[in-house]
């Protein structure tokens, strides 16, 4: 296997785990961070690589994964923080630990794996990482705090992309429409007796790939089902004039 290294955060199931197949059926090194051992230890076993059983929520299990990558491997090409949870409240059932409990998943730790990869990213000069939004981080979504945290992925890799470019670094946002995942199972028939399609993971791990491997930086990509990835447009900053 000589393909791209790629450190996969949350690639125990779902999206993550159609990532992983993708990249290891092309001869690439992937190395599965996830809190699921037994079925990150699977997925690894099946593409050949590395499982390392981390909390993105911890910021020492980031910085393990990113050291392990590169002890497997020698260096580390790509890094989809895809890690993350469904909402657990709204403002009428709020409670502290419910909304820290998504917020430390989906928000801090994608913060804590974009901060442990940069090192060995700056050292070689170049990598490509994908946080993984939603479409959710774009619109509204009944699903109030998990809405909060994709909209704050969208921010953060507009905002952090700039000044990672000099090093070689890219950083992009990929906001998929509803995907088959089992996330997304106890919702599936409710899901398609409205007429809303599912997009494959498979596809959207497709996406991922597209996003990693293409020349932009700081951009924000959607996929949804039976449509190609696209680019949204960031909204033009009117300059106040004097
Ligand atoms: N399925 C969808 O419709 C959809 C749509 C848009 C965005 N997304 C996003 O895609 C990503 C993957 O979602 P999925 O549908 O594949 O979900 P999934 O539940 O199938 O997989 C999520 C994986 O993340 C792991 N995980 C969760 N919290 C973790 C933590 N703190 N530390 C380490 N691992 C953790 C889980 O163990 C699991 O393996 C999520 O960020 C999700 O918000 C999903």
């Amino acid at each position: 296997m000589t393909g791209p290294v790629t450190l996969i955060t949350g690639g125990a199931s779902g999206i993550g785990a159609a990532t992983a197949r993708r990249f290891g059926r092309r001869g690439g090194r992937v190395v599965i961070a996830d809190r699921d051992p037994a079925a990150g230890e699977a997925v690894a076993a099946e593409v050949g690589g590395l499982f390392v059983r981390a909390d993105v929520g911890v910021p020492a299990d980031n910085t393990r994964a990113v050291d392990a990558t590169v002890e497997a491997f020698g260096r580390l090409d790509n890094v989809v923080l895809n890690a993350g949870v469904p909402g657990r409240c709204g403002l009428a059932d709020f409670t502290v630990e419910r909304y820290r409990d998504t917020l430390r998943t989906n928000l801090d730790g994608v913060v804590y794996g974009l901060h442990a990869c940069l090192a060995p990213l700056r050292r070689q000069r170049h990598g490509s990482i994908v946080v993984m939004a939603s479409i959710a981080g774009l619109s509204g979504s009944p699903d109030l705090f998990y809405a909060t945290s994709k909209h704050a992925l969208v921010g953060l890799a507009r905002s952090a992309a700039p000044a990672l470019a000099a090093a070689g670094i890219r950083l992009n946002a990929l906001c998929p429409g509803l995907a088959d995942t089992p996330a997304l199972a106890p919702y599936r028939r409710v899901l398609r007796e409205r007429g809303l399609r599912l997009a494959d993971p498979g596809a959207v791990a497709a996406a991922v790939e597209t996003v990693l491997a293409g020349p932009g930086t700081g951009q924000v990509w959607t996929v949804q089902a039976g449509q190609p990835a696209t680019v949204v447009p960031a909204p033009e900053v009117a300059l106040a004039a004097e």
